[in-house]
């Protein structure tokens, strides 16, 4: 059986096999996939060995910029994001990266829930790899503003300059903007210490903005509770971009893209 995996540290958490599992299953097309822990001073070793065998994976969490540096060439998603989350191996045995978080979100949005993003004001909060990841595929759809903010605003700087060419992207700190906006996605890694970006809650118009947190949890994530208190219209979590990261994945390394909805519904 055509083997595949993800590599993290931690790992035990991850959702992935079951996702693929299930994706191999409707597609007809069974493959193994298995959860690799990599420690954190060996990511290459463990994807090295893995490879010679397997003929793709998934990297996540803390290993995707490695990966990015590790790879004989990017596409183009890949290229700016500077991570990357996917990995074929060619017929040659050469690596390709590819980023698909960006991809995962905006079909999750714009598809699963139904937002179209063109034309919109979007707020990106963060700008670690999480946001960057995802602002070329963000811009691509066509919103009338992306808005990047930040605790620390210099890094919210680089990230605009970084992606200037690709659509209407600025940078702010955090308390810079009160103006309400149509989307606020949180990109920061606040959630999983249960914290909140300090944002302000003039940015939420109830019953027009939407929320969308790239963590997920069990239970609504802190960002999402404040969201909620606010009166946002809809409160999203990352639960469905992780499910269509996935689904671009499986497209890429067997050439069918599967449907995400009935694994989204088994998942929650
Ligand atoms: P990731 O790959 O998950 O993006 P990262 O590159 O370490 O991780 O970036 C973490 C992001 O979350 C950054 O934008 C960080 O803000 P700073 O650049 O100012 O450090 C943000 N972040 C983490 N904890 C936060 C908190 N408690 N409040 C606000 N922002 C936070």
């Amino acid at each position: 059986m055509d083997r595949y995996a993800v590599i993290g540290n931690p790992i035990g958490h991850s959702k992935s096999p079951q996702i693929h599992r299930m994706f191999g299953e409707q597609t007809g097309q069974p493959i193994a996939y298995e959860a690799l822990l990599a420690p954190l001073d060996d990511f290459a070793g463990t994807l090295r060995e893995f490879l010679a065998e397997g003929l793709g994976v998934n990297v996540t969490v803390p290993f995707k910029e490695q990966a990015w540096a590790l790879v004989d060439q990017h596409t183009p998603a890949a290229e700016r994001a500077g991570a990357v989350n996917t990995i074929q191996r060619l017929d040659d045995g050469r690596l390709l990266g590819d980023n698909t978080d960006g991809k995962g979100l905006v079909r999750d949005i714009q598809h699963n829930a139904g937002l179209a993003l063109a034309g919109l004001k979007v707020l990106l909060v963060g700008a670690g790899g999480a946001a960057r990841g995802v602002i070329q595929p963000l811009l691509a759809a066509g919103p009338s503003q992306l808005c990047i903010v930040n605790r620390t605003v210099s890094k919210a700087e680089e990230l605009a300059a970084l992606f200037a060419d690709q659509g209407p992207i600025s940078a702010a700190g955090f308390q810079w903007i009160e103006e309400p906006v149509d989307l606020i996605i949180n990109a920061t890694s606040a959630s999983l210490a249960g914290d909140l970006p300090d944002i302000s809650p003039n940015l939420i118009r109830p019953g027009h903005t939407w929320c969308y947190d790239m963590m997920y949890a069990s239970e609504a994530t802190a960002f999402n509770r404040w969201a909620a208190e606010q009166g946002a219209a809809r409160c999203l979590d990352g639960l469905g971009m992780l499910v269509e990261q996935a689904a671009e994945a499986f497209l890429l390394w067997r050439g069918v893209r599967p449907d995400t909805a009935p694994v989204l519904k088994a998942l929650r």
